[in-house]
């Protein structure tokens, strides 16, 4: 084995050791029969919708491009993907919109080029590894790009005012947050961090980015996420939303002010150096915020908040038997009465993550069962934290939920029964 060949399988090794080796799921194990969907972040069943599929393909029929892109959107003429940007800026009431291949790319781009020397990025601990990833090969030094506590607003008042303490003159501060977070599903008390950091901040220099990658399409009034939820657009330096999850199709949008705008166009690499997304990309997405403006994807919303209620209540219930260390729900979900913030009254997000030692198990024994919902590990969430992430989508139905719930009981009455036998003790629940 090569030198390279050799370190590299060590570390796959190790991985494997520690039980945290990410492999592609079994194509088997795919969201559609006979496995239920607990998995995909295909919220609204877009994907399966075969009103979508219908107007896609018919307006792919009739789309004057309907291939690839060609090349770079500086080199070559993307009419359809300015129409859709002008759409978008007017839909989400901003004064500029440009597309991204992806939320990725969008993240990626917008962190390594727009903060500049001597400014400051605060994000919450919990945010996506793409702006981690982009404010890596940002001008900001280690030092400059700092994390606080996630949503927690006295350690971001904490941080603010530090950061106001080590500006330069003529410096800012970003404050990069997600309106809902992928991995927990919790909401960002949005209302208190544009309040908070106005106030610390009256000259403006400190700027709200706000990822709405898992809120798009199912908040806020035709699913324009949550900003437009709270009526913060104006108080937001820049969104992100993302295509990839909720509207089925793939690409993301960054809403800001032109001058933004121009400057990713000039210095976003993953914009610059990239093949511009295909023109099927660009229908499918027209098509997907067809349904966001007619009103198709609100009633949708409705039905994917009503059934991850029911999960929620049901989970409540079966849990309060399960003892906390072998399965539990984090702290924002345990009780009903639990709300985000008191400005806050959002549904909860379809993100409902299973607190357990054993996500790894518990999803194999789900798969047995015909259900498919993914264990999530160090290093995607802190070591210590792991889970089963279930995610709920429009067209997940009761008995859905039902037999999820069972399986999650009779799953954990065999650990009870396991750990009793290892303590010469018998346990049930
Ligand atoms: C919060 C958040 N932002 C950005 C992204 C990236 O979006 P995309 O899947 O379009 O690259 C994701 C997806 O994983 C995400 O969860």
């Amino acid at each position: 084995m090569s030198a390279l060949n050799a370190k590299l399988a060590a570390a796959l090794a190790s991985r494997d050791a520690r039980n945290i080796r990410r492999r592609l799921p079994d194509p088997s194990s795919a969201a559609s029969p006979p496995y239920t969907d607990f998995s995909s972040n295909d919220y609204l069943s877009l994907a399966a919708s075969p009103l979508l599929r219908a107007r896609l393909l018919a307006a792919l029929a009739a789309a004057p491009d309907a291939l690839g892109s060609g090349g770079s959107r500086l080199l070559v003429n993307g009419a359809q993907h300015t129409a859709l940007e002008d759409r978008l800026r007017t839909f989400f009431a901003a004064d500029a919109a440009l597309l991204f291949n992806s939320g990725f790319d969008a993240n990626a781009g917008f962190f390594a080029c727009v903060p500049q020397p001597g400014d400051i990025l605060l994000a919450d601990e919990h945010i996506h590894a793409s702006v981690h990833d982009g404010a890596r090969a940002s001008r900001l030094p280690p030092p400059a790009r700092r994390t606080f506590a996630h949503n927690d607003l006295r350690a971001l008042r904490t941080e603010l005012l530090r950061a106001r303490a080590d500006l330069p003159a003529g410096a800012s501060v970003f404050v990069a947050v997600e309106s809902v977070y992928s991995m927990d599903g919790t909401l960002a008390p949005l209302a208190d961090i544009v309040h908070i950091t106005e106030t610390l901040f009256p000259h403006r220099n400190a700027l709200l980015v706000v990822d709405e990658a898992h809120a798009t399409g199912i908040y806020g009034p035709c699913g324009r996420g949550l900003v437009a939820s709270l009526r913060l657009e104006r108080r937001v330096f820049a969104r992100l939303h993302t295509f990839g999850k909720a509207l089925a199709s793939s690409g993301a949008v960054v809403l800001t002010s032109p001058l933004v705008r121009d400057y990713l166009l000039n210095f976003a690499r993953p914009l610059i150096y990239t093949t511009a997304l295909a023109n099927t990309s660009i229908v499918a997405a027209s098509c997907a915020f067809d349904l966001l403006q007619d009103g198709t994807a609100s009633a949708l919303a409705e039905t994917l908040h009503a059934i991850t209620a029911y999960l929620l209540s049901r989970l409540r219930t079966a849990l309060a038997r399960i003892p906390p260390h072998i399965l539990r729900l984090p702290p924002h979900l345990s009780s009903p009465t639990t709300k985000q913030t008191p400005a806050q009254t959002h549904p909860p997000a379809p993100i409902v993550p299973l607190l357990t030692p054993l996500a790894r198990p518990l999803s194999a024994h789900l798969r047995t069962r015909g259900m498919n919902a993914r264990p999530i590990s160090w290093p995607t969430v802190p070591k210590g934290a792991d889970r089963v992430r279930v995610c709920v989508q429009a067209r997940t139905s009761r008995a859905d939920v039902d037999r999820l719930v069972e399986a999650l009981s009779v799953w954990a009455e065999g650990v009870v029964r396991a750990e009793g036998q290892a303590l010469g003790v018998e346990c049930k629940l």
